[in-house]
């Protein structure tokens, strides 16, 4: 084989582990959808096994005289028409099958409404104040309804561990229900070209067990905690007396902004910038004062504030727990 095909196939095989992994299914609706997966490889394989044994059938029988129509008649239809729409329309209803959601109602179940922005993910959770970004907490075991929107252009939201691809549609709210069998972090991604930030739109799906999970909600749900020191509370009068209060919410604070993400609890999370960062001290710094040069293209402008108001800023945001 060329190296470049050797390439080719290390490159595709990889996809095959890791986060992104179809085949390795945490919950019922990717577990179907890895089932449909098998058995369409399978299926696949065979066929194309047959096809290869009847082509060199065909070659070797080459100039033995003329083809008897008793077999090549039954074998054109039946091969050529008959099995194929055998196949095609077995497929098309394991593949319904596979992507249905359960629309039905169980005790105990999360409504959570995700709304595709660029390039960001907002997370409301129904019943309660709570509102964060690109990180989705959900009790395991428990199945999650999810109103999948958009408020500017087409986003795809995709967990791969947990359920297949769902567009989101501006104008248009979609429905999926996951549910994660154990407790772990599945990463998700946009799976839909939506601009220059596309790839740096990932997110995560965190799933506890229910009494972690509750407390995390409860806490989620409060308003933002009180400036703890001088430093902070000078940090809050910066961040609403500049730009940042014209784009974001902190619950319990001036700022009411829903250009960008709620910052109300913005320390618990793991990443800003919908995974493109850590979320430590010297990263946040480095995003408010250069997000154009950390993630170019997004909503999120370069600030210009002396050192002193940035270190004030990052030490009261880092309080929002
Ligand atoms: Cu959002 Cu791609």
């Amino acid at each position: 084989m060329a190296p470049g095909l050797w390439v080719l196939g290390a490159v595709a095989l990889a996809g095959c582990g890791g986060d992104h992994s179809v085949v390795q299914p945490k919950g019922p609706e990717a577990a179907r959808i890895a089932a449909l997966s098998w058995f369409m490889f399978g299926l696949a394989g065979v066929i194309t096994v047959v096809v290869f044994v009847l082509l060199a059938v065909g070659l070797f029988r080459r100039g033995s005289g003329e083809a008897d129509p008793r077999w090549w008649r039954p074998l054109v239809i039946g091969g050529g028409a008959v099995l194929p729409g055998i196949v095609l329309a077995t497929l098309s209803g394991l593949t319904v099958w596979a992507l249905s959601t359960d629309p039905g109602s169980e005790p105990g179940e999360v409504h959570i409404t995700v709304v595709g922005r660029q390039y960001f993910w907002d997370v409301a959770y129904e019943g309660t104040a709570a509102v964060t970004a690109n990180e989705i907490h959900i009790p395991v075991d428990t199945p999650v309804r999810l109103r999948l929107e958009s408020t500017d252009v087409i986003h795809s939201f995709w967990v791969p561990a947990l359920a297949g691809k769902v567009d989101m549609i501006p104008g248009k709210t979609n429905h999926l229900t996951i549910r994660a069998d154990e407790p772990g972090t599945y990463r998700g991604q946009c799976a839909e070209l939506c601009g220059i930030q596309h790839a740096n739109m990932a997110l995560e799906v965190i799933a506890t067990p229910r009494a972690e999970f509750d407390r995390w909600l409860t806490n989620q749900a409060r308003e933002a905690a009180e400036p703890s020191s001088a430093t902070e509370q000078r940090g809050l009068e910066v961040f609403t007396s500049h730009a940042c209060a014209g784009c974001h919410t902190i619950r319990g604070t001036s700022a009411e902004a829903t250009v960008g993400p709620d910052l109300t609890h913005v320390a618990e999370r793991r990443t800003l910038a919908a995974l493109t960062i850590p979320n430590d001290r010297a990263h946040l710094q480095d995003w408010i004062l250069n997000a154009q040069s950390v993630k170019p293209g997004a909503a999120m402008p370069d600030l210009a504030m002396s050192d002193a108001d940035a270190d004030a800023l990052v030490a009261y945001l880092s309080g929002l727990r």
